[in-house]
């Protein structure tokens, strides 16, 4: 756990007041940097949600040192390395566990004949290297200067869900959406695939992308800015399962995530589905797409008075959920915490 080698790295003076964290940092990690006035700098809507600070996708200009918590994207893993060392060329942390490769990130570093590495503090699985070197010394790590278009009018960034083509699981939900009318929403819109098939549909007044990444979002900002009437997309910043809708949905369509890290973790499609109850009004339609194997039956049918298996494929299963029953609580009710557009 990265809270355990920050321990470590203060004790050791390597952590200075007023540090910048660039990542998705835990709890634990926030409580390592207790009192150091930290500036966090994450795209994840759920980290920030869950730090003691402020926190904002943008970086500052500047910062007496900068710690990289590295993601599972080896792309975007070297591109906030470059980025960190444009901020604080004297001092740059990376930490990483190993089953996110921070091993090889190492092993890449210390072959940079421009860069100085000190030891790695291993422990917990884990590794945290510090190093120092040019501001430019990195630049060919650096994330490209603009998206990248991957199909005709669709863009995206590395890291982000499905950045290297539309995801079959989304295509196969779009192929099957029927007619679509009134107000409704993306639960987790990604960089905006599915969301740009509905924008075809005139009958769709005003659509809302829930997103946690603030890096797919913008991509779908872009993605959809070419679409009929644009200006009935909604892009809320936020954790899907706190979001509160303005009024009762008439529609949802979902590929809810259905990982934590590594692990597949079907509580968090669950959580999702809870989310969509919530939020459809009482003749509102949930429209989803799972891997066959999630088990999601159960809480569909505990939560709506009618469940419809679509039918999919191989891989994939489609199903609609509409009647959300009346002991689900409605339109956020339960939810303390207000959303973020970006
Ligand atoms: C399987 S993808 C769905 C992709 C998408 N709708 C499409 O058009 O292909 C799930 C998305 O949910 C986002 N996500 C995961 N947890 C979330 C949460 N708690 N709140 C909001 N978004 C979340 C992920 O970042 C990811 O972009």
């Amino acid at each position: 756990m990265t809270a355990h080698r920050l321990h470590i790295a203060r004790d050791a003076g390597l952590l200075p007041h007023g540090l910048c964290v660039l990542g998705t940092p835990d709890a634990e990690t926030a409580l390592a940097l207790d009192g150091l006035e930290p500036r966090f700098v994450t795209a994840s809507a759920q980290a920030a949600g869950r730090l003691p600070a402020p926190a904002s996708p943008d970086h500052p200009e500047s910062a007496p040192a900068t710690l990289v918590l590295l993601p599972r994207s080896k792309a975007l893993a070297r591109g906030w390395i470059a980025a960190a060392l444009r901020l604080s060329p004297e001092a740059v942390l990376v930490d990483g566990q190993k089953t996110d490769g921070i091993e090889s990130i190492i092993r890449d570093l210390r072959a940079q004949a421009a860069l100085s590495v000190g030891d790695a503090i291993s422990k917990a699985h884990g590794k945290l290297v510090a190093l120092s070197g040019p501001k430019d010394g990195l630049s060919a790590w650096a994330l490209p200067p603009s998206p990248t278009e991957i199909a005709p009018g669709l863009v995206t960034v590395p890291g982000v869900f499905s950045a290297d083509g539309i995801d079959p699981a989304s295509a196969l939900l779009a192929a099957h959406l029927p007619p679509l009318k009134g107000e409704g929403a993306d639960l987790g819109a990604g960089w905006g695939y599915l969301a740009t098939e509905l924008m075809v549909q005139s009958t769709i007044q005003r659509l809302h992308l829930v997103e946690d990444d603030a890096r797919a979002l913008d991509c779908a900002r872009l993605n959809l800015a070419s679409r009929p009437a644009p200006e009935r997309a909604i892009y809320h910043w936020a954790d899907v399962t706190t979001w509160r809708a303005p009024r009762p949905l008439d529609f949802i369509v979902m590929n809810p995530p259905f990982h934590s890290g590594r692990a597949a973790d079907p509580d968090l499609g669950r959580a999702f589905i809870d989310s969509a109850a919530r939020l459809l009004g009482p003749s509102g339609r949930l429209y989803l797409v799972a891997n066959r194997h999630l088990p999601y039956e159960t809480r569909l049918t505990e939560l709506f008075k009618n469940v419809t298996d679509m039918g999919g494929d191989a891989r994939f299963k489609l199903i609609s959920a509409d009647a959300p029953k009346r002991s689900a609580p409605k339109g956020g009710a339960r939810l303390a915490r207000p959303a973020r557009s970006r």
